[in-house]
């Protein structure tokens, strides 16, 4: 009896809930319908430290005193705020002034006050600085030294000049408070301030700042520089448009300035300066003749606005909170500004190989059986796939990391019948965390106090899917390892070691929350307001994720067992080094297509590579022509996943006739055939930072009518993708960057760029254009084959494709693929192709004896672009019998076949 009372207590509250969730949903639905609401969000305009701080010189004079140098070579002194109507009164002196530079190149200018909050685990631990040497000491300026570099610092009012190369002081690389915007609002007691800033309301939505105003403008210029990149994310053109123009007599302001505050945008816009789902405050700066790069280290909400002069390009960015820790890139090529990015907050994870196969995802695959027919639809229809995702609708009402009984009754078994065909599965893992007592994960957290509070202690509660949910802290350490602990199999019931993980909505989105996020004067670890940590929270949460799965194989955390896979939506600086991210809730249309690139493109020079678009467009229904062209494109992006809205037709491609499912399944191909080429990609983003898919100028920095350029783009550095970006096109109109020669991909054409630098390339629904530069050589997998991992014994195709002096190379990076033995044993193969003088070498600069010949066979070889027929091929290591040269245009093409050759050693090839 008292069993069954209880059970209708239950159902009581439960139906409550429903009826309120479906309201809720009923709510969302209506949103829907209507699209991207700007009112929903806020601009600088209802912002009022953006107001208080855009294009507003401030008040008082910032000025530097007393500078000297510490044991580490780092030069430091104390900001004065002086009232320069008071004859040079000094007001205050508590603002601390640093400047630290690193053996990679980069100069570090830190302006803070004790108590604010500095931005932690972003930056690698091992930074590596070297001393600022003073060169000169004057009362108005001094001047420091540090490798190449010289820095020069005007002390009233304060102003930093960086000269990358000390030989050239005429113009500077990047200036520091050119235009003296820099301001810093001083942290005071309440009152001190007048009342009115220290509140704040948005809609319904009321903030109050306990700390007050504590704003913070910088300004950076760009000497001579005519293109800006990066600060993602948005959805806008690569080059970032100027937000306002500055003249002699004014300025005019030409749109919002750029936005970088995480947010869950629903249906946003094609070509809009509002920022979405993640940020990175770091911009590069283009010129011919050098790249520079500036990143502010802070996490708080910022404004970035940009405006160009005969000068260069200028910027200012204005930002709620935290403190000015401003890097300088100084370039100056564009592979040393990734580099030196990379160096302080890290490359590429290496990610597992699989992940870089193509991702099956939907919302939602219905069941058990819904994702075998998927999985044997792919090996029917000779589709390749290495993945195969679940939305959320597989938990047991949005609980994580539990599973919806009816539909997924023996998730193991789903699991381990991928696994056995050499496929793997994603479930997506969100932070809001269902409030409901008998979820152990709600309960534990709860009992803890683990999750953020609101700004009178009590634990936050907002709507997301489940309805009501809390949020795990996850600025403090310990809860972020705790998180880490809830992924071993015996926590995370049903999982398996070919599970891995999506995390969504980790902006993180509310439903009821200001801007659709969390209260800015929520409380996090320390008391910290959640203003100060916003655009880190995704990242933290992504970071403890990945944790989770590295140690999933031990419990106590201390062994790893293989590399993680988690896909965030939300991201910061730093997350690079934790897995891939995605651009969120695109549409099926042309435009959406379009800006794909752009905005892969900036993630990319923004140190985040590993990011791709929803093939397909998330919400609407593509016709065959979008979809086989988004697949086109989509094979080039870094991270390749297929996914749709709840509401849209299914659109696996053997959905569709015939021809279309053939044009797809051909695109997929090429992603596999390329892929020995694409974890060679990966591993130089790993230890450099250098962007898988990349603009044009990163490998053709001097030339300048490519610096917009985004219909087109590189894939590492010998891969043209010139997609087809319009309905029913019949051309495209290719560039050929350089002077050199571009060969087609599928073809025999070559062009050289110096003849033909533009060619209205005819197109099919067959594919794409694509070109292989001239002077690089390619290494591939050409059996087709369901996955990559059926493709791990396969042997290579090697692709030589000759510049003008019939030269080329190309190197090539293998490893197990999935575990962490390339770092700790240093276990993988790694060589450089070189042809010259009719001499193919293969120069192996590391091999570990991990990968047996077996696993390394050549089994063919391409060379394209000879001068003259060849009619002998000597091998060092082996006679070479089966080989035809054939004219392929004015060239020779040289046909090797079986030469009985191994990646493991040395070897070269006199033709
Ligand atoms: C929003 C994500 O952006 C989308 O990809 C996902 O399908 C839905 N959330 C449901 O989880």
């Amino acid at each position: 009896m008292k069993g069954t009372r209880a059970e209708d207590g239950m159902k009581g509250t439960r139906a409550t809930r429903v009826v309120l969730f479906l309201l809720f949903v009923l709510l969302c639905c209506t949103k829907a319908a209507s699209g991207f609401k700007e009112n929903e969000f806020k601009t600088c305009a209802k912002s009022s430290f953006c107001q208080r701080l855009r294009s507003v010189p401030p008040e008082h004079k910032y000025v530097i005193e007393s500078l000297e140098a510490d044991d580490s070579g780092a030069v430091r002194g104390k900001v004065s705020v002086v009232d320069e109507d008071a004859e040079d009164e000094t007001l205050h002196k508590d603002i601390d002034f640093a400047l630290l530079a690193y053996e990679s190149g980069v100069l570090r200018l830190k302006v803070s006050q004790p108590g604010r909050f500095e931005v932690p685990e972003v930056l690698l631990d091992d930074l590596k600085q070297v001393p600022l040497t003073s060169q000169s000491k004057a009362s108005a300026q001094e001047i420091f030294q540090f490798q190449n570099s010289l820095v020069v610092v005007t002390l009233s009012p304060m102003k930093v000049e960086v000269y990358g190369d000390k030989s050239k002081i005429t113009t500077p690389t990047v200036v520091f408070n050119e235009n003296s915007l820099f301001n810093f609002e001083r942290q005071v007691k309440p009152g001190e301030n007048g009342s009115s800033e220290w509140a704040e309301t948005f809609l319904s939505h009321s903030d109050t700042r306990k700390n007050g105003p504590m704003g913070l403008s910088i300004d950076v210029h760009f000497p001579g520089a005519n293109h800006v990149f990066g600060i993602p994310e948005r959805a806008t053109r690569f080059s970032l448009p100027p937000t306002k123009e500055v003249h002699a007599n004014g300025e005019k302001v030409l749109h919002e300035p750029y936005r970088l505050y995480n947010l869950d945008v629903f249906e946003y816009l094609h070509d809009h300066p509002f920022g979405l789902y993640g940020s990175i405050p770091f911009l590069t700066a283009k010129k011919v003749g050098s790249t520079t790069g500036a990143f502010w280290l802070n996490a708080a909400e910022m404004y970035v606005d940009i405006w160009k002069t005969d000068k260069g390009t200028s910027t200012q960015w204005v930002s709620e909170s935290g403190i000015v820790d401003l890097f300088f890139f100084i370039g100056p090529e564009p592979k040393d500004v990734a580099r030196q990015y990379s160096s302080m907050t890290g490359g590429t994870q290496m990610p597992q190989l699989f992940s870089l196969g193509y991702h099956q995802c939907r919302w939602n695959y219905k069941d058990e059986e819904d994702v075998a027919t998927v999985d044997s639809n792919f090996d029917h229809f000779g589709i390749p796939c290495d993945v195969i995702w679940l939305d959320i609708e597989h938990t047991d009402g949005k609980r994580y990391m539990t599973w919806d009984k009816a539909h997924f009754p023996t998730p193991e078994n789903m699991q381990n019948s991928l696994a056995e065909k050499g496929r793997k599965m994603v479930a997506i893992v969100d932070p809001h965390i269902k409030k409901d007592d008998s979820y152990h994960i709600f309960k534990e957290a709860q009992g803890k106090s683990y999750f953020v509070r609101n700004k009178d202690g009590t634990d936050f509660d907002g709507w997301c899917w489940p309805g009501s949910s809390m949020y795990l802290d996850m600025l403090n350490p310990e809860i972020r390892k705790w998180w880490a602990t809830k992924f071993v199999p015996e926590v995370f019931k049903g999982s398996t070691e070919s599970l891995y993980i999506w995390n969504d909505m980790n902006e993180p989105s509310v439903f009821n929350g200001p801007e659709i996020t969390m209260h800015k004067d929520n409380l996090h670890y320390n008391d910290i307001e959640h203003r100060d940590v916003h655009n880190i929270y995704g990242y933290l949460y992504h970071m403890a994720t990945a944790e989770g799965l590295v140690y999933r194989g031990d419990k106590s955390l201390a062994k790893p067992s293989d590399r993680a896979f988690v896909l965030s939506r939300a991201f910061f600086s730093g997350s690079q080094r934790v897995g891939p991210v995605w651009t969120g809730d695109n549409t099926a249309d042309w435009n959406h297509l379009k800006v794909s690139i752009p905005m892969c493109l900036t993630l990319g020079v923004s140190g985040l590579t590993f990011s791709g678009a929803d093939v397909g467009g998330f919400f609407g229904n593509p016709n065959s022509e979008l979809l086989t062209r988004w697949y086109q494109l989509g094979i080039f992006y870094p991270f390749f996943r297929a996914h749709a809205h709840i509401d849209t037709k299914r659109r696996e491609p053997w959905l569709f006739e015939e021809s279309v499912m053939s044009n797809i399944r051909s695109a997929i191909q090429l992603r596999y055939n390329l892929m020995p080429y694409i974890y060679t990609l990966f591993h130089m983003a790993h230890k450099d930072g250098a962007p898988v898919m990349r603009p044009i100028w990163y490998e053709f920095p001097e030339q300048e009518d490519t610096f917009s350029s985004e219909d087109a783009f590189l894939f590492g550095p010998s891969l043209l993708v010139s997609p087809v970006l319009e309905e029913g096109a019949k051309a495209v109109n290719v560039l050929f960057p350089g002077k050199d020669l571009w060969y087609d991909l599928f073809g025999d054409k070559v062009y050289d760029a110096e003849k033909t630098p533009r060619v209205p390339m005819p197109v099919t629904m067959e594919s794409i254009p694509v070109h292989v530069r001239g002077g690089s050589i390619i290494p591939r997998r050409m059996r087709p084959r369901r996955n990559t991992e059926a493709m791990k014994k396969d042997p290579f195709t090697i692709v030589v494709a000759l510049d003008k002096n019939q030269e080329a190379r190309g190197s090539f990076y293998l490893d197990d693929g999935s575990s962490f033995d390339f770092q700790q044993k240093r276990k993988f193969l790694s060589s450089t192709f070189v042809f010259k003088n009719y001499r193919l070498e293969n120069d192996v600069y590391h091999n570990a004896l991990y990968f047996t010949n077996e696993f390394t066979k050549v089994e063919k070889i391409i060379v394209r672009g000879l001068k003259r027929k060849v009619g002998k091929v000597d091998g060092n290591m082996t006679k070479i019998k089966d080989f035809s040269c054939t004219q392929e245009g004015g060239t020779w093409t040289l046909v090797i076949k079986k030469p009985d050759l191994s990646l493991t050693e040395n070897w070269s090839l006199k033709l």
